[in-house]
């Protein structure tokens, strides 16, 4: 993306606003955003909005599913403030049941009459997480009492559509084929349709998004990238569609192993070619975990903390966050010498913060963090990136949506909270299904020192779209010091009316919690129009949308 660097009319003006928080302005300008209707990029995919729960802590078992019988408001057993809350965001799709716990699954598990299922060891019970929790909860013998069909239900109430990530790890081919069956097959027409009839669901769910493994590389079998190649055609070729356009989806890189992709691509894809039109998405994760500034790559160590960090904390979780991009560009150019035509999109469908233990709200909840206005940045200029890059990013889904790590929700019991990352989901939702077109962001860059040597980070950036008369801005203002005044040009077009909403703080540290549920929230954005400019002031440690009516 190009960027231009932007030459401030002012130094004192500039000078005026450092060391302050409060969106005050002076008259000269700090930022211009420039919206180039002319240069679009592609729809943005709903799908980019996405959420991910999984069978870990306490996502599933207190964060979804309270259970029919709980005084806790419910429909059907799942959390009915979480519904309702998915609704206000748009939530498109969501994944499940993992994660690393997806292939340790047995779908068979979780489906017929809820007494009959069996109690089995869950995954995590080995992560040092869970070896502290003192009780055999649910966080460590998985009940099954949530399966396929209330999963499938999760989503029918939520609005969003299912995407189920299959086991390649330790089932087989044939059991894969099977769980498509059981959620697919018409009324009345297969073993496995009876079965799910006798749940009380005759009609096929019709589930589109199949993972096809998950982190194959690690806890999805430790594979080589040709022996996962081998397993991938296996699992994916003939299986049953019953008129279900189905989306496969291959487990990509971790981060940005390009050597993954490339020696995956060109299993599949040279030699004896594997044209599969189902194989629609490479799976891509990517967690802002490293915050030694350098020092280590020990997955512990380098780990920060949720809410005791200091400026540069702050800039080196955005900027390990910002990696996106460039894992991006990166495995979109792998994938490219072997798919030129680019039929295999990019799906990031774990993204995230990741710090270590110890702000979680309850002790069961394993990877459970707080989420902060700094979280809430990392959020957004994320989502900003998918929208760059709605050409090549089909689906994202948030690591994790309730009680674990990015998280949109916190929840213990009867207490309920929406993060700030809830505020940045309901920002941005106008973006889905529009059509992103190129932005540029340009404002001088913060400049700080990183352990005694200058650093800097970027001013301003975000992502634009269009539907019909209605361009959206989001922005992200990192600058933990200085508010930016900052115009909105759209060449070409005659501007209405604008209105803006914004997300910041006192102090980046703020955050939600069971006392003070609304400490953070969105609030109205004054955005002036004059002389076919928008002017917006954009506070310090900031995310905004703008809304331009135009011509
Ligand atoms: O989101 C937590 C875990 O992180 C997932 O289970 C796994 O896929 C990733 O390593």
């Amino acid at each position: 993306m190009h960027r231009r660097e932007f030459l401030k009319s002012s130094v004192m003006a500039g000078a005026m606003f450092a060391f302050s928080r409060k969106p005050s302005f002076a008259e000269s300008i700090d930022a211009r955003i420039e919206v180039l209707l002319d240069e679009p990029i592609a729809t943005i995919s709903p799908n980019l909005y996405g959420h991910f729960t999984e069978h870990i802590g306490g996502v599933i078992y207190d964060g979804v599913w309270v259970g029919e019988n709980s005084k806790i408001p419910n429909q059907n057993g799942i959390r009915s403030a979480l519904l309702e809350h998915l609704k206000q965001i748009k939530a498109p799709i969501i994944r499940w049941p993992g994660g690393c716990f997806a292939d340790s699954y047995d779908w068979k598990d979780g489906i017929g009459p809820v007494n009959e299922r069996p109690k089995r060891t869950n995954f995590w019970e080995t992560e040092s997480d869970a070896a502290r929790l003192h009780e055999r909860g649910p966080q460590v013998f998985e009940s099954n009492r949530f399966g396929t069909d209330e999963f499938v239900q999760f989503c029918r109430l939520s609005g969003a559509e299912p995407y189920i990530a299959a086991n390649l790890r330790s089932l087989s081919a044939l059991e894969f084929d099977h769980w498509v069956e059981y959620c697919n097959s018409p009324a009345g027409s297969t073993a496995l349709a009876e079965k799910r009839s006798a749940q009380g669901s005759p009609e096929p769910f019709n589930v589109r998004y199949w993972g096809v493994g998950n982190e194959s590389w690690g806890c999805g079998g430790n594979f080589t990238p040709e022996d996962y190649a081998s397993e991938f055609r296996r699992f994916t070729t003939w299986v049953p569609s019953y008129g279900v356009d189905l989306q496969f989806i291959g487990s990509g890189p971790n981060g940005n192993d390009i050597d993954w992709t490339h020696r995956f691509f060109e299993e599949v894809f040279s030699g004896r070619p594997y044209f599969n039109p189902n194989f629609a998405g490479w799976s891509v994760h990517h967690y802002a975990w490293n915050l030694s500034r350098g020092k280590t790559q020990d997955w512990i160590q380098a780990k920060g903390d949720a809410l005791a960090f200091d400026d540069v904390d702050f800039y080196e979780l955005l900027r390990e966050s910002d990696r996106i991009e460039q894992i991006i560009g990166d495995q979109w150019a792998a994938m490219g010498q072997f798919d030129a035509e680019h039929r295999v999109k990019l799906v990031v469908d774990e993204y995230g913060p990741w710090y270590r233990e110890g702000s979680e709200v309850d002790p069961a909840h394993i990877f459970g963090q707080q989420i902060t206005m700094r979280d809430a940045l990392a959020t957004a200029l994320t989502l900003d990136t998918f929208n760059r890059n709605a050409d090549k990013v089909s689906l994202a889904t948030c690591a994790q949506l309730v009680n674990n790590l990015n998280a949109l929700f916190l929840v213990h019991e009867d207490h309920f909270i929406a993060t700030p990352n809830f505020d940045v989901f309901r920002m941005y939702a106008s973006h889905q299904g529009a059509q992103a077109v190129r932005a540029e962001f340009s404002a001088p860059s913060v400049n700080y020192h990183r352990d005694g040597k200058p650093a800097t980070f970027w001013g301003l950036e975000g992502s634009a779209s269009r539907n019909q008369d209605t361009v959206t801005v989001t922005v992200v203002n990192p600058d933990l010091a200085n508010a930016k005044l900052t115009e909105i040009a759209i060449p070409g077009a005659r501007i209405d009316h604008a209105t803006g909403s914004v997300l910041s703080a006192r102090d980046v540290h703020e955050h939600n919690t069971f006392d003070r549920p609304d400490n953070v929230r969105t609030e109205k954005l004054e955005a002036t129009v004059s002389e076919r400019l928008v002017r917006v002031g954009l506070p310090a440690a900031s995310v905004s949308r703008i809304d331009i009516e135009v011509k």
